[in-house]
């Protein structure tokens, strides 16, 4: 890492999990000059400009073993899954299950059983909606949200609620960005069947404390629904010391392909649910009026799934596992801190998040300037930034307003990056003055 400036704003052991679930190691062994030279990406100038990409959090770089993994499937294996009694299916069949098997290591899962490939962290979470809010949600019951929840957390909530004439409630967030926990006990009632909520904001940083947050629901009979869309790819995840009975997140997040992602669901929980999509492989008989239906994960799983993408996400993990998820995280929101600190360098500049345990990101508001036009400007000189409500109109309406500027970063981002940013925020502060 370089910058003495930057070593100095390392923070000093975060429990990002507030319960003790994990410990930061910071490594100065890792070489990330070597491990950013595997984005090919990133070696490009943008508007003739090196490439500055700081829009992690929207989605990550693909590194060079998760292109040829999946290049190597459609030159040398694909074939459609669980049906073909040949040798390339069988291969295909192979891959995508221990792709299965991966993630779920990964999570330290019970069970591969306990992970369904979906398209993402929205789809993990409209799947939970549909079949256990469909199932087991009766009129009045409530289902506890945060004021910080992207709206993949929010909106099938309301769909959910509204078909079944359940109730959202929602935890406050305070003025630091974090989360008003002393207004639980009066939130976490008996009639909360469901509490869903984000690990770390996309807006703000905010880490959640999830241990607590599950162990608060359990004392009420609440299941947990954990998004991990911002989490999945920055630091280590275990959903049996974390207690949820559900975890949703996205490949693209975390170096894999779009269109991938997991459900994990509780085993007990999982197998309650009842299907939600109809079609081939999810089916065990099929008459003209009537079916029967596969165990979980494959009853959730109808029609030809996205084998490729999951190839990808284990070659991602495969690709993440050595770098090692704690030296990550440190690097990541050690990162997140320089940028906080700079930050401030700059006139009428105001951020948005805790001023310490952020996520990889931060989200700021210059004096007068609407983040579309800063980004646009950002964007002249090869920066990627993000401006707008980021999926969190209500959160925006909470700071009153309209949207940020973010910069959100990853392992393969730098310190000189930053420094450069701040040169390039400060040319903006002149020019819209
Ligand atoms: C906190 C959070 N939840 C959910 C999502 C939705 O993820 P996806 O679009 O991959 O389904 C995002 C994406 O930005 C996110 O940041």
């Amino acid at each position: 890492m370089d910058g003495a400036a930057f070593s100095a704003a390392i923070p000093a052991g975060v429990d990002w999990c507030a319960g003790a679930d994990c410990v930061v190691h910071h490594s100065a062994a890792v070489e990330w000059n070597l491990i950013r030279a595997e984005f090919p990406i990133l070696a490009q100038e943008v508007n003739g400009h090196p490439l500055i990409y700081f829009d992690n959090a929207a989605t990550t770089q693909k590194p060079r073993p998760v292109l040829d993994a999946l290049q190597n499937y459609y030159e040398h294996n694909n074939a459609n899954v669980h049906r073909g009694l040949h040798e390339l299916s069988s291969r295909a069949t192979e891959a995508y299950e221990s792709a299965r098997q991966r993630v779920a290591l990964y999570l330290n899962a019970a069970s591969a059983d306990e992970i369904v490939f979906t398209r993402g962290t929205t789809e993990s979470i409209n799947l939970v909606a549909q079949t256990w809010g469909g199932k087991f949600l009766r009129p009045n019951d409530v289902i506890l949200l945060t004021e910080m929840e992207h709206h993949s957390n929010l909106v099938p909530w309301q769909l959910l609620a509204e078909r079944m004439g359940a109730q959202l409630r929602f935890v406050p967030v305070r003025d630091d960005g974090t989360l008003a926990l002393e207004e639980l006990p009066g939130l976490l009632t008996p009639e909360v069947k469901l509490f869903a909520f984000t690990h770390i904001s996309n807006s703000l940083g905010t880490i959640n404390p999830v241990t607590q947050l599950c162990r608060e629901a359990r004392r009420v009979g609440a299941l947990t629904l954990v998004d991990a869309a911002q989490s999945a790819g920055h630091l280590p995840l275990d959903v049996q010391s974390l207690g949820c009975d559900f975890l949703a997140f996205s490949g693209h997040k975390m170096c894999g392909p779009t269109g991938i992602g997991a459900l994990y669901g509780r085993a007990d929980v999982l197998e309650t649910l009842p299907p939600w999509h109809g079609g081939g492989e999810m089916i065990v008989s099929v008459s003209l009026t009537k079916s029967s239906y596969k165990q979980a994960p494959h009853r959730f799983e109808a029609g030809t799934p996205n084998i490729a993408g999951a190839i990808g996400l284990a070659a991602a993990i495969d690709y993440l596992e050595p770098i090692g998820r704690p030296e990550i995280f440190a690097h990541d929101s050690a990162l997140a801190a320089y940028a906080a600190q700079r930050l401030t360098e700059i006139p009428g500049m105001r951020l948005l998040g805790p001023s310490e345990e952020r996520g990889a990101l931060v989200g700021f508001v210059m004096d007068s300037v609407h983040p579309h036009d800063l980004t646009t400007f950002a964007d002249q000189y090869g920066l990627a930034l993000r401006g707008g409500h980021h999926c969190n109109q209500p959160l925006m309406k909470r700071f009153g307003v309209p949207g940020t500027t973010r910069a959100s970063f990853y392992f393969y981002n730098t310190s000189a990056e930053i420094d450069r940013m701040i040169e390039i925020l400060q040319a903006a502060h002149r020019f819209f003055a």
